[in-house]
């Protein structure tokens, strides 16, 4: 069963590329082995995160994900069973650094509808090529 989780978080003010290299590098390599795909957007002050895998997988991770000490405040857009599953395909996390807030995330409430979220996502990554 794949299932998907999504949310906005508050970043620490204190983060440093270093620290935000670590967590991406580690989540990618969590990500890649247990077969969990999707996005990381980060403004400077919030991060967005969409994705989706299997549901040990992505219970295991949302866990480390809300654990962690880089962020709080975070605010659940999304989790449960995908719409269409297949956001984020060929990204076991693909990051992108945005100029601006996501304001078109803050518009979304919980529970999010799946093919909305998905498509804002997309949108803010095609903006700029991601890493
Ligand atoms: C913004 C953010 C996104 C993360 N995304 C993932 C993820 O997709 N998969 C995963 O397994 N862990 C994810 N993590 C957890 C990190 O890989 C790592 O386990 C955690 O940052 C380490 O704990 P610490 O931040 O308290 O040092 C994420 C953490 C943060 C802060």
């Amino acid at each position: 069963m794949i299932e998907c989780y999504a949310y906005i978080s508050r970043a620490l003010p204190d983060l440093d590329p270093v620290a935000l290299s670590k967590i991406i590098v580690h989540s990618r390599g969590f990500n890649d082995a247990h077969g969990v795909t999707g996005v990381l957007l980060y403004d400077g002050s919030a991060f967005y995160q969409y994705i989706e895998g299997p549901a040990d997988a992505l219970a295991d991770a949302r866990q480390r994900i809300e654990a962690s000490r880089h962020h709080g405040a975070i605010q659940v857009l999304l989790d449960g069973t995908p719409h269409r599953p297949g956001a984020f395909p060929r990204w076991s996390l693909g990051y992108l650094m945005l100029d601006e807030p996501a304001h078109a995330l803050h518009a979304f409430v919980m529970p999010a509808n799946h093919a909305q979220l998905v498509g804002a996502f997309h949108l803010l990554a095609a903006q700029a090529d991601v890493m």
